[in-house]
């Protein structure tokens, strides 16, 4: 417990690095091609090695899998093809017996369609109870239309029709009917939820969607999906960044301040602005949030000094500390994209990266060392960043997405309901490579439940473990240092005179420099700690490169 003493015990999650752990895709204990309970804490070992102060546990419920995972049939229990809530006990226990900490994900935005609710729901007639948990409503009057033109995140219609002809909401997967959280059964559950982890020890909770709970669908007829699209999130959309949401957080945060210590949480959070962002994360309501502005960014010094100076100014304001991330189980990973050719804006890159995958990793052409070393410069200048950072796993690895999936074997219903003109996020799923060979890379016993390509093995932990200068060392080694030099929560950009290149330095004298030009620049000076990738010539900062360095 000796890493838990050095942070505050209150407010641990301030300058956390938490790794989020995709648990069908970590480590399959049972050798059935699916990643568990088990798995996990048998490699808590090599999470504290890697250097993270917590993990956060994507979910592992019962469910359909309709969505990964994030349709959730029973949001008190461990999905049987995982484990058991004893191993979940054991698993908390070693975690915390090896200094690290657990946010579990908390999906209360929809349930899954098999949560006996929702069965419930369809076996009830209009107008019933056990209807009013979810959002039914009649067609369009006179028609048998669904009640607006509104487009699921995945494709399709948002609205599902049942048998008695009534539809349904749901914005993600027909498999996900959204909750109604104006009903107080639902609100009460939730807190049992929160309530029920708490006592099993969780130390924080990721809440999915969380801008979406407050919803007001009482205009007839509603809004059309170009109204919606005009109006963006914020107070006047019926269902993203309403301000009634807030006084659901409210009463979770004094669930949360009943436990000591606190449990922390974290929003995933879309808004229209690092403002409206900062509202979810103040400390009578969540206490952070996402931000996800680095992860949409072009790797572009210019974008990356905006975002972070952006964000740190909102996060003081709203007495939270800003979040960072590059990856995460939704995107493409951040070696690939940044080795796709540049892109405009963050949309433009989506569409890019489909087409990348949808070509099979062909077109456009990838610069494969250069994602890489872009990657790594970015992830450096982030773990140099006051706040927390969060990290997807693999991405220690140097992992690049995996295009060659099949369509008979992808999983993601947004390649399904797109008919697959989205070719989807199964590509950023794929379960790790723990060793150089073997039937899945040492993921199990036996093939993946994503098929793995042959090249996984060059970045698996065995690998990358023998190679001083491998991803996996860099990020253990910058780890490291971090907890060491990372004091305070405030940093000071320094002047370097190339518009190509950002300096930062931290309180204690530790600086991080970012060259991301195409072409070498020159170094400020300073004691080297260590660098992104191979230097060949002191005096520079190699293209696409991060030093930290210690002035002297
Ligand atoms: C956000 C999650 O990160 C994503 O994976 C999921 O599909 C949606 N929320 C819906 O739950």
């Amino acid at each position: 417990m000796e890493r838990m003493g050095e942070t505050s015990k209150l407010d641990w999650w301030r300058s956390a690095v938490v790794y989020q752990v995709y648990p069908r895709s970590f480590a399959d204990g049972n050798g059935d091609g699916i990643g568990d309970v088990t798995g996990l804490t048998s490699h808590v070992g090599y999470l504290a090695g890697l250097g993270v102060d917590a993990v956060w546990l994507s979910p592992f419920y019962p469910s359909h899998l309709a969505d990964g995972g994030y349709d959730v049939d029973d949001y008190r229990d461990v999905d049987p093809r995982l484990g058991t809530l004893t191993q979940f006990d054991a698993m908390v226990a070693a975690l915390h017996g090896a200094g690290l900490r657990l946010i579990v994900d908390i999906v209360p935005n929809h349930t899954g369609s098999a949560h006996p609710w929702f069965v419930e729901a369809l076996a009830s007639p209009r107008g019933s109870r056990a209807r009013d948990r979810y959002i039914f409503r009649d067609p369009l009057p006179g028609t048998d239309l669904p009640p607006s033109d509104w487009t699921s995140i995945f494709g399709g219609s948002a609205w599902q029709r049942v048998a008695d002809g009534q539809f349904y909401l749901h914005y993600y997967a027909a498999e996900q009917p959204d909750l109604n959280w104006a009903n107080p059964e639902v609100r009460a559950d939730f807190a049992r939820t929160l309530r029920f982890w708490s006592d099993r020890g969780v130390d924080g909770f990721r809440i999915d969607v969380a801008h979406g709970l407050a919803k007001d669908l009482h205009a007839d007829p509603l809004p059309s999906q170009a109204e919606i699209d005009r109006i963006g999130p914020g107070p006047d959309h019926p269902m993203w960044d309403r301000d009634e949401v807030h006084a659901i957080y409210a009463q979770w945060r004094e669930i949360f301040d009943s436990y000591d210590p606190p449990r922390a949480a974290v929003g995933e959070v879309w808004v229209a602005s690092p403002q409206r962002r900062a509202r979810y994360a103040t400390p009578a309501g969540l206490g952070q949030a996402f931000n996800f502005d680095l992860l949409r960014a072009p790797f572009e010094a210019g974008a990356f000094r905006s975002i972070v100076a952006a964000n740190l100014d909102i996060a003081a304001t709203s007495g939270s500390t800003s979040t960072w991330v590059l990856s995460n189980h939704d995107v493409v990973r951040h070696p690939t994209r940044y080795g796709l050719p540049q892109f405009a804006d963050a949309d433009d890159a989506q569409a890019m990266a489909q087409a990348w995958i949808a070509s099979g990793g062909c077109e456009p052409a990838q610069d494969v060392a250069l994602g890489l070393a872009r990657a790594r410069a970015a992830t450096l200048f982030m773990l140099a960043l006051p706040g927390s950072a969060y990290l997807y796993q693999g991405e220690e690895l140097g992992l690049p997405e995996v295009a060659e999936i099949p369509p008979s074997a992808r999983q993601d219903p947004a390649f399904f309901r797109s008919e697959g003109r989205e070719m989807g996020r199964d590509g950023a799923r794929v379960p790790l490579p723990w060793t150089r060979t073997g039937p899945s890379f040492g993921f199990g016993a036996s093939l993946s439940h994503l098929p793995q390509p042959p090249w996984f093995g060059e970045f698996s932990v065995e690998a990358e473990d023998a190679t001083p200068t491998s991803t996996l060392n860099t990020y253990r080694q910058a780890l490291a240092l971090r907890r060491r030099l990372g004091h305070g929560e405030v940093l000071e950009w320094m002047d370097t005179g190339d518009d190509d290149v950002l300096a930062l330095r931290r309180p204690g004298g530790w600086m991080c420099v970012t060259n991301f030009a195409g072409r070498p620049a020159v170094r400020p000076p300073g004691r080297l700690l260590m660098a992104s990738g191979p230097l060949a010539n002191h005096d520079l900062v190699p293209a696409a490169t991060t030093l930290w360095l210690m002035e002297e």
